[in-house]
């Protein structure tokens, strides 16, 4: 029987992954839509992936959506809220996320109490993933150790210019390009100190699956200005204003730093000459017996002339089907936390598509 599906928010991922459940191959079935813009309320799934109606009706109401009986929520709004997540988990549905609660053992106290009591209550399972935060950060890592006898040290860097990246409100708002350099730090604002946050989780998380024993996490920013200005879809990146971040996450032991995420961001693409040169994309280095060293890109194709918004939609396409193809795996799970490390590997539902 197919496994019944909400998708719980319709931005750039949350499209992705309703696109992936109306494709019966998923063996998964839509039985509704939480939105959050009310020009989206009581608008057809089909009609907002710009298809035929699919008989499923968008909702603004949380609790109207609530109300329906599923085996999981799909979900992905740019702002997240435990009251929410909590409320559905208790209402007997699973969730998968792309937003946070990606090693919720490592969360706030109180809020790790809530969600697990949600989950216990409800009898169902959490999960939060992606592309990084998520699958580059956390699985394949992991994965990549299975070939290990000892690990030294990992570290994670990523590499990307946000000036193709069409959610403004998330590179320009929540993220803070464009702002004074001055005002960005890690408890800026609640975003940003949010965001800080779900990479600190990330660090955890590897770090607590292969027993690094580190005692803390740091997080720190090197916010850089523009030299020039830049026209970013509808706005405009003033020079003197912000259009580099270099954020840090670093696990140490005793000091020593033992597990790293290292993000090198930019808009308009002025690459800061103090700031290291990965290859676009993550590098991803593991000192140990043996060192190995993987880079990863995702591209619409890598045969085909693509256009640059299907390159960068690419990304939301992975980042929706991590956790679009772990569903099955997390419904499955024993009520609680289900994480990178304690899900079996997830893999592609559909694939090749030849059932
Ligand atoms: N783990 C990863 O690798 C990864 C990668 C990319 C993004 N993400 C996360 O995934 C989530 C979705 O990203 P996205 O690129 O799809 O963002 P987006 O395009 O900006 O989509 C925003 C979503 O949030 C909803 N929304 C807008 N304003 C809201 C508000 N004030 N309160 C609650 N919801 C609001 C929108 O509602 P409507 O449905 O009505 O439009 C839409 O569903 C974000 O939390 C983002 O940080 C994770």
């Amino acid at each position: 029987m197919a496994l019944r599906i909400i998708a719980w928010g319709t931005g750039a991922v949350g499209r992705e992954a309703l696109a992936a459940i109306l494709d019966s191959r998923t063996g998964l079935e839509l039985v509704g839509v939480k939105v959050h813009s009310a020009d989206k309320d009581g608008v057809d799934a089909g009609t907002i992936l710009g298809r035929a109606p699919v008989g499923v009706l968008a909702s603004a109401d949380a609790e109207r959506v609530l109300a329906v009986e599923a085996d999981c929520v799909v979900y992905t709004p740019r702002l997240t809220s435990v009251d929410e997540v909590c409320a559905i988990l208790a209402s007997g549905k699973n969730v998968v996320t792309t937003a946070f609660l990606f090693h919720p053992n490592r969360i706030r106290l109180r809020d790790r109490d809530r969600v697990l009591a949600a989950c216990l209550r409800g009898g169902t399972s959490v999960h939060g993933s992606g592309l990084n935060p998520g699958n580059i950060s956390g699985v394949l890592p992991l994965a990549l150790s299975g070939m290990s006898r000892t690990v030294d040290e990992i570290k994670l860097q990523e590499r990307a210019d946000w000036s193709a990246y069409d959610s403004t409100a998330i590179t320009f708002e929540n993220m803070r390009f464009g702002q004074p350099v001055g005002e960005i730090s890690v408890t800026a604002s609640d975003f940003l100190a949010f965001n800080s946050s779900i990479f600190t989780e990330q660090v955890w998380l590897l770090a607590d699956a292969l027993h690094a024993g580190i005692d803390e996490v740091t997080a720190s920013v090197d916010a850089v200005a523009a030299k020039r200005d830049h026209e970013i879809f509808d706005r405009v990146l003033l020079a003197g204003t912000t259009a580099g971040q270099r954020w840090n996450w670093v696990g140490r032991r005793e000091g020593r730093p033992l597990v790293e995420i290292e993000t090198l961001w930019t808009v308009g693409n002025e690459y800061p000459g103090h700031w290291p040169k990965p290859q676009h994309g993550w590098t991803l280095t593991i000192e140990g017996d043996p060192s190995m060293r993987a880079h990863f890109m995702s591209l619409a194709s890598f045969k085909r002339d693509a256009s640059m918004l299907e390159h960068v939609n690419a990304a939301n396409v992975a980042t929706a089907m991590q956790v679009v193809n772990a569903i099955p795996a997390v419904c499955a799970a024993a009520p609680g936390f289900a994480t990178g490390a304690t899900l079996p590997l997830v893999h592609s539902l559909i694939g090749f598509g030849n059932a």
